[in-house]
C-alpha cells in the first residue's frame, strides 16, 4: 500500500537548504574571486567578504549537524559499510548506467529508516567527511595566511594550498550537478525534491520507523 510518511525532520530540511544555499554562494563568490573579469556581480572586495562569512557560517552549520546526528543516535545512517560499496554500490551504479534507461525497477527501496541508498551513503560520506573538511581547512589557511606564515610555508605555501582549494571547489561543483541530477531519479522527477521541502515522501508499506 502506498503511504505518505515523514522522511526528513524540520531540522534536517533546514540544515540541508542552508547547506545548499551556502555551497552555491561559495561556488559563485569563489568563481568571482578567481575570475573577477569573467564574473563581476558583487565586486572583488565584497565577493571575498561574502565568501569568508558564508564559509565560516557553513562550518558552524556542519558542526551543529554533527552534534544533532551524534546526540540523536542517527550518525550510523551516514556511515557506509563495505557492502554499500561492493556489491550494493556496483548494483546501484549499474542501475544508473543501464537499468534506468531501460525502465528497470529501482534495485533498492527508499524508506524513512533506510533513506540513504548505497551510492548516496558512499558519496555523502566522501563529500561531508573528506571534501568539506578539506575545503574548510585550506580555506582557513588561506584566510589566516598573514597571521601564521610559518605554518602555511611548512605546508607547502599558497602555491600548494591554493590549487588544492581550487580543485576541491571544482569537485564540489561536480558533486552539486550530479547530486541535483540524482534527486530527479526518484519515483517521479520531483518526488525527492518535494520530500526535502515538505519532509514527506511515499513508501509502499508504512510499517517502517518514523524518524526522530
Ligand atoms: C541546489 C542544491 C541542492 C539541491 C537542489 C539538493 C537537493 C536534495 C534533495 C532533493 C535531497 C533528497 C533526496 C536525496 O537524498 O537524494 C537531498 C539530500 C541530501 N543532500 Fe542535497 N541538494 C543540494 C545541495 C546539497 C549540498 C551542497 C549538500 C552538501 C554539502 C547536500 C547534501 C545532501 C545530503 C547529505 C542529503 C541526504 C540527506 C539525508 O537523507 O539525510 N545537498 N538533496
Amino acid at each position: 500500500m502506498n503511504q505518505k510518511v515523514l522522511f526528513y525532520s524540520l531540522y534536517e530540511r533546514f540544515w540541508h537548504w542552508i547547506q545548499a544555499l551556502g555551497v552555491t554562494l561559495l561556488l559563485l563568490t569563489g568563481f568571482e574571486i578567481s575570475y573577477p573579469t569573467q564574473l563581476d556581480v558583487l565586486g572583488f572586495e565584497n565577493a571575498v567578504r561574502v565568501h569568508n562569512l558564508v564559509g565560516l557560517f557553513l562550518v558552524v552549520n556542519a558542526l551543529l549537524a554533527l552534534f544533532y546526528n551524534l546526540a540523536a543516535g542517527l550518525i550510523e545512517r551516514y556511515i557506509p559499510s563495505v557492502g554499500d560499496v561492493f556489491p550494493k554500490g556496483l548494483e546501484h551504479a549499474s542501475y544508473y548506467i543501464r537499468g534506468i534507461f531501460k525502465g528497470s525497477p529501482h534495485p533498492f527501496d527508499k524508506t524513512p529508516d533506510k533513506r540513504l541508498l548505497p551510492l548516496q551513503k558512499v558519496t555523502y560520506f566522501i563529500v561531508l567527511n573528506l571534501l568539506l573538511p578539506l575545503m574548510v581547512l585550506t580555506g582557513l589557511l588561506k584566510l589566516f595566511v598573514d597571521a601564521y606564515p610559518e605554518l602555511i610555508e611548512a605546508l607547502g605555501g599558497l602555491t600548494v594550498i591554493g590549487p588544492i582549494h581550487r580543485v576541491g571547489a571544482w569537485l564540489f561543483a561536480s558533486f552539486l550537478i550530479l547530486h541535483v541530477y540524482m534527486t530527479t531519479t526518484g519515483p517521479t522527477w520531483l518526488a525527492n525534491l518535494s520530500a526535502m521541502i515538505t519532509g514527506y515522501g511515499h513508501v509502499e508499506r508504512a510499517d517502517e520507523e518514523t524518524p526522530r
